[in-house]
């Protein structure tokens, strides 16, 4: 270990400290059901934390409706979302390992089967045009803070 004396040694981030500079990198696992984060997603992100890594991001955690692409992804809009998403923070906690998760917008598109935009400016993932949505910025922002403000809540 002396090898990797940095590697190994703790960093603050923020208010917290992390154990070593290992970090898991934000996937989404497709372990959610129903938009809740699953048992197995516990169990799956408990293996990592059992292994030694510092730091887990969660990825990609739909943030509203319009967001959100029915199947295994996690959702963070709504209370219920809440018991499956504190047991995965247990999960790694027990070994001292931190967790944050990533909020996903799909900004200019939305998924319905497939990426479609909601803008005339060309979206990331797909090449169709549509009208422009004239409030879309401005609802962009305001679902970001009241996801983070109600994230604060807890
Ligand atoms: C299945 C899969 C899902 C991913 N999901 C996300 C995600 O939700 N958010 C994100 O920022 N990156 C995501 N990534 C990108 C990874 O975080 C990472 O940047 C990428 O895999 C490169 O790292 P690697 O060479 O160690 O795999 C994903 C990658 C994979 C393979």
């Amino acid at each position: 270990m002396t090898q990797f004396p940095h590697l190994f040694s703790p960093i603050r981030l923020g208010p917290t400290t992390i154990k070593n500079r290992i970090v898991s990198l934000p996937h989404g696992t497709r372990l959610g059901s129903g938009g809740n984060s699953t048992e197995r997603e516990a169990l799956y992100f408990a293996e990592k934390a059992k292994g030694g890594t510092g730091l887990i991001i969660h990825g990609a955690l739909m943030m509203d409706e319009t967001t959100w692409m029915p199947g295994a992804y996690v959702r963070v809009d709504r209370d219920e979302c809440i018991p499956g998403l504190r047991r995965v923070a247990d999960s790694v906690h027990q070994y001292g390992t931190r967790i944050i998760g990533q909020l996903l917008h799909l900004g200019r598109q939305r998924y319905v089967g497939s990426f479609m935009p909601v803008s005339m400016f060309r979206p990331f993932l797909s090449l169709f045009g549509e009208k422009a949505h004239g409030k879309l910025n401005w609802r962009i922002s305001r679902d970001w803070s009241r996801v983070t403000g109600e994230a604060r809540r807890e």
